[in-house]
């Protein structure tokens, strides 16, 4: 199954990508992800990326196709796919549609995670992620067991996004509602778009996904 979590940051989508990633075994294709990686290897990617991104504002509609269009190229995607991050506005929306049909693929689900604005201030700007395996966790809402320790591996690098204060977020916010909104009405008509509450638990959240995907 090939699947699209739409939200505004911090409604949850990398979190819920990697819960389905354990379930099922589709793979998360974050852009974000990918694109911080290429600023920490200082590739050309990743120095355009840099300043758009600590800004809150959108990285050029090519460069995002372009990564995506090779990543699910590769064969761990053949049994499924989530998109967390991707695509953001109409233009990736359309680029996205045209390279599935090039493959012969398709979208099963788009699954929009609603949550509310003030919330999602205090999600982004209480979360921190071991460096060393990829773990998430926040202050509040997934603290670690024990203080300044991952639960996952034992490290003690946690580490909090450069883009992840206040400034940022309310950027990252504003972009959401002009530029990725309009992608719901676009997946409402293909029939294709399924809603579920961010504000609930984590748990909760996975499980409306869960039925989502089985209607
Ligand atoms: P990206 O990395 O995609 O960031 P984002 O969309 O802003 O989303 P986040 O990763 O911040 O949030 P999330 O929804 O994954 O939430 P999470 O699960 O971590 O993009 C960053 C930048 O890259 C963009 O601003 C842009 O510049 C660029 N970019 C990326 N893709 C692009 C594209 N396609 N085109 C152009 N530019 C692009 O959860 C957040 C926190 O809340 C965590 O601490 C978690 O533990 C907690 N939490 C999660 N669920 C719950 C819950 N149900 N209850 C309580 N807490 C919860």
């Amino acid at each position: 199954m090939n699947l699209i979590l739409l939200g505004p940051p911090g409604a949850g989508k990398g979190t819920q990508a990697k819960m389905l990633q354990n379930a099922h075994g589709f793979v998360q294709l974050s852009t974000g992800d990918m694109l911080r990686a290429a600023v920490k290897a200082g590739t050309e990617v990743g120095k355009l990326a840099k300043d758009i991104m600590d800004r809150g504002d959108l990285v050029p509609d090519e460069v995002v196709v372009s990564i995506i269009d090779e990543r699910i190229d590769q064969a761990d995607c053949a049994g499924g796919f989530i998109l967390d991050g991707f695509p953001r506005n109409t233009g990736q929306a359309e680029a996205l549609d045209a390279l599935l049909d090039k493959k012969g693929m398709k979208l099963d689900r788009v699954i929009e995670m609603k949550v509310d604005d003030d919330a999602l201030v205090e999600r982004i700007t209480g979360r921190f992620s071991c460096k060393d395996c990829g773990e998430g966790f926040h202050d509040i809402y997934k603290p670690t067991q024990k203080d300044g320790v991952c639960d996952g591996c034992g490290s003690t690098n946690l580490v909090r996004r450069s883009d992840d204060n206040e400034e940022t977020v309310r950027s990252r916010l504003q972009t959401y509602h002009r530029e990725t909104e309009p992608l719901l009405p676009y997946y409402q008509d293909k029939g294709i778009l399924k809603q579920v509450d961010g504000m609930a638990s984590m748990e909760e959240v996975a499980r409306q996904i869960e039925a989502a995907l089985a209607a």
